[in-house]
């Protein structure tokens, strides 16, 4: 049955999440709507079986269609529930929480719910699709070191993967840092200089935004500055402020 031994095919997003996780784990993917990164992990035989949970029926009820669909149905436990600590991570020996494609405050708050999360050694696969500055700052001030940090992109967006594991340790992280991460620094990823344009489109965006509602903007200013500097470094220049909203410098 040739539909029983097909691989799902994964965007670039859902690939980088997979294939942050541990080879021989025991991945739980915490809000897992398709399904598509167990399934991927047990099917490519990286994972010999996993748990796919979801706060809402129908999405668990997609994820459980398509791994039938995909002859893994007997490898997962589908679990109904919020967040981790509904699911009792501990009695399926779960090493790898992966929590994606949700708002960064969500996902600082399904971690902040669960001891799970601090248990050193027990690895957190984190895919924000907002807030991304909140969520740093949340694991960097609660103990969480972040371990790797990678991009992609699809279509015109960048999308991050954080992973991240408790040590207890917090961290003071300048604001330019919580806003780009650790992947800035990785200079052989070709994708770094275009994330780098695109953070500075969204901080123009915001920098607008406040202005027209009379708000300061002194920090998001210097963040664009040290992030030109920064794509300068590398070769790359990235237009001033003043030049991107048409300042003309006299
Ligand atoms: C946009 S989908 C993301 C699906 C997949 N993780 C991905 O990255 O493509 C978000 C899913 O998270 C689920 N969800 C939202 N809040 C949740 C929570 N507190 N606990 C578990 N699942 C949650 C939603 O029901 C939905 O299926």
């Amino acid at each position: 049955m040739p539909n029983k031994i097909m691989l799902p095919v994964l965007d670039d997003r859902l690939f980088l999440i997979a294939s942050m996780v541990r080879e021989g784990g025991v991945p739980l993917d915490v809000g897992t709507d398709h399904a598509y990164v167990p399934i991927y992990l047990i099917k490519s035989g990286i994972c010999a079986h996993a748990v796919a949970s979801d706060v809402n029926r129908q999405p668990l009820t997609n994820a459980c269609v398509n791994a039938q669909k995909f002859g893994v149905f007997d490898k997962i436990n589908f679990c109904l529930g919020n967040g981790i600590a509904d699911i009792h991570p501990e009695q399926y020996e779960v090493t790898d929480i992966i929590i994606a494609g949700m708002g960064g405050e969500l996902i600082a708050e399904i971690i902040d719910n669960s001891d799970y999360t601090r248990i050193p050694g027990i690895r957190l696969i984190l895919q924000p699709m907002s807030s991304l500055q909140e969520l740093r700052g949340y694991l960097a001030e609660m103990g969480y070191a972040t371990i790797d940090e990678k991009l992609c992109r699809a279509g015109d967006k960048y999308y991050t993967c954080i992973v991240a594991e408790y040590d207890g340790i917090r961290r003071e992280v300048p604001p330019v840092r919580l806003l780009l991460g650790d992947v800035a620094r990785n200079e052989a990823d070709p994708l770094v200089n275009g994330f780098l344009e695109f953070t500075c489109e969204k901080l123009v965006k915001k920098i607008k935004g406040r202005r027209m509602g009379g708000l300061p903007t002194a920090r998001e200013e210097e963040m664009y500055r040290e992030i030109c500097e920064m794509a300068r470094a590398r070769g790359h220049i990235i237009p001033s402020l003043d030049e991107t909203l048409g300042i003309k410098n006299t």
